[in-house]
């Protein structure tokens, strides 16, 4: 914190003596960093844990942003994804305004906060809706997809040449702005356009599409697929879907190639999800966005988009939990930049956490008073908001040396699901179980202490994270959870147990700093975790 303020200064002073280029390399550029099978964010040089929120989608105008800003306080976050429209920086064509960016960054900058910027633009849940009324009225230079039947679909093609120069003309303007006026790397990321792709139909059906999909796949995509062959015979069922996501994908990662040439930062784009389960090409998301079967047609499409992300709306757990799965690759870093803002999505960070993401951000998170239910909370009362800020409490002084110390070791995570069945993994020797619905003193099946059931019980809320820093040492951190460590293989005679558990915090240089000892009544039934989650550090061992 009080490096930033330095840093500003710093870079004020320089940035009278010389140009902004220069002062600009007083602060090290955000990137990402592969660890292991793992990624690290780095901000200033250090490790960064994206504790986000997203503001709703009309909240990009300096007029509502104090509507923005104490959402951020409340929640505990430290980074604000907003969008930045189009139609907004540049409503004339070649004439560019960019003074909502400057009350973002000077107001996030104030606040200590991170801002991840959304380029609403060529696709916004796939429509044109922010781009320029200048781009929407001139099909003829913008074209639309072609329908099977000639007529014009809703979507821009990603085959318009003329709309990606201009998309990109803009883009790079932006980027010129921020490098120009955001040396100390206030924003952090940008995910160019948000949810792209078609609904309604899988591809554009224009005469130069049609041409293009009767081919040969690119040869790029033969290599990485070891497949040759038309779009038919390499992906049958999702051949729509990938052609559509190749060209998508392409269409994106030139804009941000320009884009990071002028201002080199870690860019994603994000996906509407369909059904992780289902069969190719049935799942139901936008055809041509970076869905869990694209994944790798967009990876192979689009190096300078550093990752591809999920917006989580699913309810049913089993697919949250597949989804997450699916992104966090060793070639992906895990960041959810959009989750339902109800009570029941905020149990998701803690899986989220366990595979060691770099980010995680509940949608909607603003005051202006708008609701996207029934996607997500019908209203943002006190408690919704603290099921999210409860957790982030407990992260943000903590998040750099939890986002290290995650990426370097073994982690799993957990949220509770639709059966509120006790749920377990395997850590080195070790078994960590998590339970849910438990008072926090004895045992629901105890015969011998009656109780009545938790508040809990049917509620989707619950989950815990577990980080093995060593073969025997565990942090562990959860809400509404029963955590218990025991031997998987315990040989004979063998039995394990916990030698100490302390209650503390991750210092910035990654040690533990001991709060409490937990012992007695606080171990004797498992560690149980209330509503307001805490940090654990705890020591196994074993005796004869
Ligand atoms: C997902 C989109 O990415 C968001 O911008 C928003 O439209 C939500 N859906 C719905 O509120």
């Amino acid at each position: 914190m009080m490096d930033r303020a330095w840093q500003a200064v710093i870079a004020v002073a320089l940035g009278a003596a010389m140009p902004i280029g220069a002062a600009a390399q007083t602060t090290p550029l955000p990137r990402l960093e592969r660890v292991g099978d793992k990624h690290l964010l780095q901000v200033d040089g250090r490790p960064f844990l994206m504790l986000g929120a997203q503001a709703n989608n009309s909240s990009n105008y300096p007029d509502v942003l104090p509507q923005v800003w104490p959402m951020m306080a409340r929640l505990h976050a430290n980074t604000l994804e907003i969008p930045v429209a189009w139609e907004q920086v540049e409503p004339t064509e070649g004439q560019f305004d960019f003074s909502y960016l400057q009350a973002l960054v000077d107001g996030a900058r104030a606040r200590n906060l991170r801002v991840v910027l959304l380029w609403f633009a060529t696709w916004k849940n796939t429509g044109p809706s922010y781009a320029p009324t200048w781009v929407k009225t001139d099909t003829a230079r913008f074209p639309r997809m072609q329908t099977a039947e000639g007529t014009a679909h809703y979507v821009l093609s990603p085959h318009g040449r003329n709309t990606l120069e201009a998309d990109k003309r803009a883009f790079v303007a932006m980027m010129t702005w921020l490098r120009d006026n955001d040396p100390d790397h206030t924003v952090i990321m940008v995910q160019p356009q948000n949810e792209v792709g078609a609904y309604g139909q899988k591809r554009d059906r224009s005469a130069e599409a049609d041409r293009l999909f009767a081919g040969a796949v690119p040869a790029e995509l033969a290599a990485s697929t070891g497949r040759n062959g038309s779009w038919t015979q390499v992906f049958g069922p999702l051949a729509d879907n990938a052609f559509n996501s190749w060209y998508t994908a392409r269409y994106i990662d030139e804009i941000a190639a320009a884009g990071q040439a002028v201002l080199d930062l870690p860019m994603f784009c994000n996906a509407a999800l369909g059904d992780p389960f289902a069969r190719p090409g049935e799942g139901g998301g936008a055809s041509g966005g970076p869905d869990t079967p694209v994944i790798d047609v967009w990876k192979a499409a689009a190096p300078h988009i550093d990752f591809v992300a999920p917006d989580i709306y699913l309810t049913d757990p089993k697919q949250v939990m597949e989804v997450l799965r699916l992104y966090a690759r060793p070639d992906n870093a895990l960041h959810v930049p959009e989750i339902g803002n109800s009570a029941a999505f905020a149990r998701y960070l803690w899986p989220t956490l366990g595979h060691g993401a770099i980010g995680f951000a509940p949608f909607g998170m603003d005051e202006t008073g708008y609701s996207n239910y029934p996607l997500g909370a019908r209203e943002l009362d006190e408690a919704t908001v603290e099921a999210f800020a409860a957790p982030y409490r407990l992260f943000a002084p903590m998040a750099g040396a939890w986002a290290k110390v995650a990426a370097n070791n073994l982690s799993w995570g957990t949220a509770k699901g639709a059966d509120g069945e006790p749920q377990s993994q395997q850590m080195g020797r070790w078994t960590v179980r998590v339970t849910y619905d438990e008072w926090q003193f004895g045992s629901r099946d105890s015969p011998w202490l009656k109780s009545d059931p938790t508040p809990t019980e049917g509620q989707p809320v619950g989950g815990a994270v577990a980080v093995q820093t060593g073969p025997d040492t565990f942090l562990l951190a959860a809400a509404h959870a029963r955590l218990s460590i025991g031997l998987t293989d315990p040989q004979r005679g063998e039995n394990g147990t916990m030698l100490k558990v302390e209650e503390g915090t991750l210092q910035p240089d990654g040690s533990f700093a001991v709060r409490r000892v937990w012992n007695g009544d606080q171990t004797d039934y498992g560690l149980n975790f209330t509503r307001q989650p805490v940090l654990l550090r705890v020591t196994m061992g074993t005796y004869q």
